[in-house]
């Protein structure tokens, strides 16, 4: 459950010293990441000839801290403009970028990118690319300013303690709620046989504690999904397998989260008000019989948090 992402920002001695104090970061170390030879040391990284950036592999938590705000943080560390030199670095070492392991990552990168470059009148520097390689750098260059508290350092020792200070609280109420709703939902259907009834109410309590767009499910019905218990306005009523978001996660038979509607081909627009959306399967005895839709106005309202949880609600159903 917990994700990993890969930070270049400069110098790596400030960069895991500032990532590794924010809550919910579970594991820091420092390495090289896509660059073209093998376990490369340190003098050959800086020479600035293979390729390499000086680069902080994160593990995290997402019911804690989310992938957005853990990239939110990182543009405070760097500046987004400047081409291969953060601070007095200087070198394609020293580049920043985003390298990721996981694609369903990517939406969410590119969002908080375009949103950032919207800030500037210059072009973003940095690079969002798939995690080709990555190599642990030698003992001592990990935990740097610990060991070395008067070590050289390109960041300003202030940002370190807004490291510490920083909360990601929109994801900690958000994974309290869900908590809280599953408790509920458990006592709700106890009992209960009829998989309509347990749908219907299961919709109306996400729908009522997340005030989302459109909560609701849809049924497999022969080849396949016809509209079930929902709430919110009205919507389609039919949708083929592997259409929209819904018949694909049907036929993926996985959870698909859509930061921007617009950007999944084939989006069915049930609603023009719908920004982003989450699918998540629902199975019995490892058949796909219904899917969970859950719909917002807002763009990437959905992360990994709701992923997690949604999964846990599909998992009492149907
Ligand atoms: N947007 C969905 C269709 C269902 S509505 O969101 C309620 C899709 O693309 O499958």
């Amino acid at each position: 459950m917990d994700k990993d992402l890969y930070l270049a920002a400069g110098c790596f001695w400030g960069a895991e010293h500032f990532f590794k104090q924010i809550d919910g970061v579970l594991f820091t170390e420092v390495g090289f990441a896509n660059g073209h030879t093998d376990n490369p040391t340190y003098e050959q990284v800086y020479t600035d000839t293979t390729g390499f950036a000086e680069t902080v592999h994160l593990r995290f938590d997402p019911l804690r801290v989310s992938l957005n705000f853990l990239l939110q943080m990182y543009f405070k560390a760097i500046d987004p403009t400047s081409l291969n030199q953060q601070g007095e670095d200087r070198g394609t070492r020293y580049r920043t970028g985003i390298y990721y392991t996981d694609p369903d990552d990517l939406p969410f990168i590119r969002q908080v990118m375009d949103r950032e470059a919207e800030r500037y009148s210059k072009p973003l520097q940095v690079e969002v690319e798939p995690l080709i390689n990555f190599f642990r750098a030698e003992d001592y260059h990990q935990d740097y300013l610990v060991t070395n508290p008067n070590g050289y350092c390109h960041l300003p020792v202030t940002l370190f303690a807004e490291a510490r200070a920083a909360r990601d609280l929109r994801t900690l109420q958000k994974a309290e709620q869900y908590r809280l709703a599953l408790k509920q939902m458990r006592s709700l259907l106890d009992g209960e046989k009829d998989s309509v009834a347990r749908m219907a109410n299961t919709a109306a309590l996400l729908h009522d504690a997340f005030h989302f767009w459109w909560t609701g499910f849809y049924r497999v019905v022969q080849d396949e999904l016809v509209l079930g218990p929902f709430q919110g306005p009205v919507a389609c009523m039919h949708i083929a397998f592997g259409k929209g978001v819904c018949g694909s996660a049907w036929k993926e038979r996985r959870t698909l989260m859509v930061p921007d509607v617009e950007q999944f081909p084939g989006h069915i627009a049930c609603s023009s008000a719908s920004r982003s959306e989450i699918v998540v399967p629902v199975k019995q005895e490892g058949n796909v019989v219904a899917v969970l839709d859950i719909d917002s106005q807002h763009l990437a309202y959905f992360d990994h948090a709701d992923r997690h949880f949604l999964e846990e609600v599909a998992a009492l159903l149907p």
